[in-house]
């Protein structure tokens, strides 16, 4: 190790300790004395414990169902230099979720605060947050996707190509097609050269700046972090000037933002509610970017897994898309209106969502006090909604572990599952995410069969669940 590293290390895991402390002093969890639970060891709390759960490959399931049978639903601890109250169930869902009366408010950590930018949808609240997702509705709706449809079928025909006799890294691949196409959606940006190049790096190292430790020191993931973020929005900015003087036109995204919304220089009315300044445009886009990435990298990923361990959903899921193909009358490629029409592939995918449950849990902060289950809530606490174990309650869904998707002929209960979220926070990328996932599976279950190149069930240590292998796969094609 470079000597200059090993003093930023040191350094960097000083400041962590004294922050923790700090936290841990004044922050006194005398208020939460009414609440159930174990804070843990001084300083670290149940921290080491909480790590090595979510490592695992029930993740963090375990850690809350023993809290849960000892405490009950609602519990306090200290992870992750927080105390945290964690809640679980419909119920603790319906009052965290429905965001009724300005309850709670997203509770993201400094590092994701500072990256995203301080006019991101994630950091803004009420009217301002209500505006905002008025805005991206319409290009994200099922209407305002379908123009982009033709890009994503070439891109999963064009990824799905390379595959055939190889030995493939399912997330990687994964990764790099939800990316090109969300560059594409956003700002155009061509599926290969030097510019997707430049986007994707720097792409990379904004997403793993999150999960990093909150010190802007050169040399730390978060400073590169930060770095990332100022070449791309540098970038961004060059796009938007370029369309702004009619040099360039796409219709795009960032053009039906710039075009309907947004607020050209001299242009000060800040009352405007229908007009974004340039922060907030590339603030947003940046959050779409962060939020939709690695989301739908890993739920392709995970269904990818389910349906080689799961054979005979394989089977049925083949059949949908045999049946697809079969009835069409001039042999022609994929079409918009088949791609709506898969009901069992819906279910994979809400069974995947499920089972894997990307986003373990759903992080808010009290906005005022208010109470749940006959305990007291305090303004500012942080409140974490364990998704996990709603998602593997065998009330809820009998038999747990076992890849189900006819789980999902019947509609559930509201506030049950929740792959997407729900209320004013729900996922507003739904429907793209649906439709890349969609049109990959079409093309992969028609083409080919794949084999696991190693059975390791650990999941990545960071917030969206991934898993941590990979998952390298052989691709043999079908026999005719
Ligand atoms: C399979 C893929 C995806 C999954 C599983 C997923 C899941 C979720 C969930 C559970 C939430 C709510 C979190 C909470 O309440 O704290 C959420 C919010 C969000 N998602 Fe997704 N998402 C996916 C894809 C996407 C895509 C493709 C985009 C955008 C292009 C996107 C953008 C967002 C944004 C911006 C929010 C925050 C909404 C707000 O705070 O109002 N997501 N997502």
């Amino acid at each position: 190790m470079e000597p200059m590293n090993f003093v930023i290390i040191v350094l960097s895991s000083l400041l962590v300790l004294l922050a923790s402390i700090l936290v841990y002093l004044s922050r006194s969890p005398k208020a939460m004395e009414g609440i159930p639970g174990s804070l843990g060891w001084p300083i670290v709390g149940e921290s080491f414990s909480f790590i090595s759960h979510f490592s695992s490959p029930s993740g963090i399931c375990s850690f809350m169902i023993k809290r849960q049978q000892r405490f009950g639903k609602v519990f306090k601890t200290f992870v992750l230099g927080r105390f945290t109250i964690f809640m679980t169930g419909r119920e603790a869902s319906k009052i965290l979720l429905s965001g009724k009366d300005g309850l709670v408010s997203l509770n993201l950590f400094y590092t994701g605060q500072q990256v995203l930018g301080p006019t991101s949808l994630l950091q803004t609240t009420g009217e301002a947050h209500k505006r905002l997702r008025r805005l991206i509705a319409e290009p994200l709706s099922i209407d305002g996707l379908k123009k982009y449809f033709h890009f994503i079928n070439t891109q999963a025909i064009k990824t799905l190509d390379q595959w055939q006799g190889r030995k493939v890294l399912v997330l990687e691949e994964a990764s790099t097609f939800t990316l090109k196409v969300i560059g594409h959606m956003i700002m155009s940006l061509e599926p290969t050269g030097e510019e997707q190049e430049k986007f994707r790096a720097n792409f990379k190292i904004i997403s793993s700046s999150f999960a990093s430790l909150p010190f802007k020191i050169p040399g730390t993931a978060f400073h590169r972090g930060i770095k990332a973020r100022d070449r791309m929005y540098a970038m961004l900015d060059s796009i938007i000037s370029r369309r702004r003087s009619g040099e360039e036109f796409q219709q795009d995204f960032l053009e039906s933002l710039i075009m309907k919304h947004s607020k050209s220089v001299g242009e000060e009315d800040e009352n405007d509610d229908n007009k974004l300044t340039d922060r907030q445009l590339k603030d947003n886009i940046l959050t779409l970017l962060v939020a939709g990435h690695d989301t739908t990298t890993a739920a392709l990923t995970w269904l990818i897994k389910f349906l080689e361990e799961n054979p005979s959903v394989l089977e049925n899921l083949r059949e949908e898309h045999m049946q697809i193909i079969a009835n069409r009358k001039d042999g022609s490629d994929l079409t918009w209106c088949e791609v709506n029409s898969m009901p069992y592939t819906a279910k994979v995918i809400s069974e995947t969502l499920r089972r894997a449950t990307i986003l373990p849990w759903f992080s808010r902060k009290a906005a005022q006090d208010f109470e749940i289950d006959g305990y007291k809530i305090q303004k500012g606490w942080s409140i974490n909604l364990d998704v996990i174990s709603m998602h593997h309650d065998p009330q809820v869904f009998p038999d747990p572990e076992k890849f189900d998707p006819t789980r999902f002929d019947a509609p559930l209960k509201p506030f049950s599952f929740l792959g997407f979220g729900s209320g004013p926070r729900m996922c507003p990328g739904i429907h793209l995410a649906k439709l890349e996932i969609c049109v990959f599976i079409h093309h992969l279950v028609i083409r080919y069969k794949w084999k696991p190149l190693e059975k390791d069930e650990c999941v990545q240590p960071t917030l969206v669940r991934m898993p941590k292998n990979k998952y390298p796969i052989t691709v043999e094609a079908l026999e005719k």
